[in-house]
This record gives C-alpha cells, structure tokens and sequence, in this order.
C-alpha cells in the first residue's frame, strides 16, 4: 500500500523576534498508509496543530518534508490539489461554518472548486448523508448543537472528495453526546476507505485507532497499536498524558492480585474479563 502523507525530518519554526522563535517540529518522519486511521496524541503544545497544519499545506516547512499523496507541499502549484485530497477538521465548529443554511455551507468546498451545479447537489446530498445529517439540510447552522454542526463541517469538507482528513480535536468542545456523533461519524468514513488522522486528548477515543502516535517537544516519542501504547503506563504518565480509565484499572486490579490481562482499553474488554473470572 502507498502512503496517503509521508513526512520526512520534518521541522518547523515560528519565526518572530529572536527570543520568539519556538521550533514546534523537530525533526519528525511519518508514514501514514492509504486507508489507516492514525491517532496523535500528546500535551499542549507538543507540535501536533503544527503537524496537521504542515500536512495539510497551511505551514510551509522549515527544513525536511511533507508529501501528501507523493505531492510535495512545498510546491506551490500542488496546494490546491492537496488541500482537496487532505481536508481538515478543527476544534471549533463555529469558526468552519460560513453559510446561513446547512447545505449551503455544504456546497461552498465544491463550488470554491468549480464543480457543476447538479454533481454539486449529488455530492451535497452524499455528504449529509454520510454524517447522518441530510435531514438539516434546510436548518440554519446557528440552532444546531455542537456536535451536529461539527458534523456539517466534516460533511463541507466531504463535499470535495477528500482520501484523507485531518481532524486537530474535533471533539474537544462538544459535550459527551456529540463526541460520540462526531466519533462514529469519524470511524464510519474511515471504514469507507477515507485515510484518518486523528489529534485527540481523549484517549478513549484514540484507542480506535489502527496506530496511535505519542508526540512530546516536536517529535515523535513512542507509536504502535493502541494495545502496545497503552500498556506503557508509566511512560504515558511521565510526560503527563493519561490512558484509558479501564486500562488503569485493570492495571490496579492485577496489582491487588486481580489477574486481568493488562491490555484492556475498552469497558466491553473488560466486562469480558472479568465475566471469565466468576
Ligand atoms: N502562531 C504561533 N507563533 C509562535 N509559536 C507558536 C504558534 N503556534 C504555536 N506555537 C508554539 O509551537 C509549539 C507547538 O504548538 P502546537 O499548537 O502545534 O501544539 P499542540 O500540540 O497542538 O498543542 P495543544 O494541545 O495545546 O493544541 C508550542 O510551543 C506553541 O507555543
Ligand atoms: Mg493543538
């Protein structure tokens, strides 16, 4: 399979005044395949904005490289390519909204891209659907909650026929319920083919993920399947992220003589194994 983004000793810094200047990226190789779900994870300010904004051509990189699709996004003339084939979500739906009717909102991608009315309605309509919010179509954006109008930007970023999406947190100011909508919207295009990268600080939703990335100071600091990160607790902790609640307590479980195995990242993971022990 061929890689949907390939990042290669990739550095970024913010220039400013001397005493300003932060390298954010340092250094970073990155592979993400064709069809992968990707989570990244690490604390603030650890480079992972930096990342996605690099991937998807917003940042121009200071020293390495960015290919997105074998493009390289340090070609000026790729951008717009890239941009269609890399789309990205952001923490705030309210900044990503622009029209006053959903499906308004929806068709501006496709008509920024010069697309034909009637495959812009198809597309409009395929994308609602996709997120489960065709029925909106007609609605003002402003009376829809959180994570329905999180929903309507994925779908306004669907409409352009993206391979990959970017998602920097997306979930981060939706309540409980439209984390949810917004996570089984998520994992629902991934199975449909559409390449994943996905910035959380929610770590159960990271471990849906096929590979989870751990960035710490502009670089990566340990990958693997969620199993094999996970499991590394007290590395996790060190650098003040935390892991899934169930993985903690099968951990504390084992050391009060509870045998669990030690992987557990789900609540139906661990009803399982604790049905085994009765
Ligand atoms: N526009 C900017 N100008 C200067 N420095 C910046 C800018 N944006 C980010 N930085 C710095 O770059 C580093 C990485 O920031 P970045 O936003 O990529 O981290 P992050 O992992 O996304 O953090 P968070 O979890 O808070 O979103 C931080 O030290 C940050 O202060
Ligand atoms: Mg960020």
């Amino acid at each position: 399979m061929s890689n949907m983004v390939e990042t290669k000793e990739l550095i970024f810094e913010y220039s400013g005044n001397e005493d300003e200047r932060v390298t954010a990226v340092k250094k970073l190789s990155l592979s993400v395949k064709k069809g992968e779900f990707v989570a990244v994870i690490g604390h603030n300010g650890s480079g992972k904005s930096t990342l996605a904004k690099l991937i998807n051509g917003i940042l121009v990189p200071s020293g390495g490289k960015v290919f997105v699709d074998s493009m390289d996004t340090v070609n000026a003339e790729n951008i717009w390519n890239i941009r269609q084939k890399a789309g990205m979500v952001f923490q705030n739906p309210d900044n990503q909204i622009v029209a006053t009717i959903v499906e308004e909102d929806v068709a501006f991608g496709p008509e920024n891209l010069g697309i034909k009315p009637e495959e812009i309605r198809e597309r409009v309509d395929d994308a609602l659907n996709a997120v489960g919010m065709y029925e909106f179509r007609g609605k003002p954006p402003h009376l829809l909650s959180g994570g329905q109008k999180q929903r309507i930007a994925i779908a306004g970023v669907l409409a352009m026929k993206p391979e990959c999406i970017i998602f920097d947190e997306p979930t981060a100011m939706l309540d409980p319920s439209g984390r949810k909508e917004v996570m089984e919207a998520i994992l629902r295009l991934n199975k449909e083919g559409i390449t994943i990268i996905h910035i959380t600080h929610f770590m159960d939703e990271a471990v849906n993920a096929h590979r989870v990335v751990v960035m710490e100071d502009g670089n990566i600091i340990l990958e693997g399947n969620p199993k094999e990160v996970f499991s590394k607790v007290d590395k996790l902790k060190a650098i003040g992220l935390d892991v899934p609640q169930v993985t903690l307590l099968s951990n504390d479980l084992n050391k009060e003589g509870i045998k669990l195995s030690k992987d557990i990242l789900t609540v139906d993971e661990m009803v399982n194994e604790l049905c085994q022990l009765l």
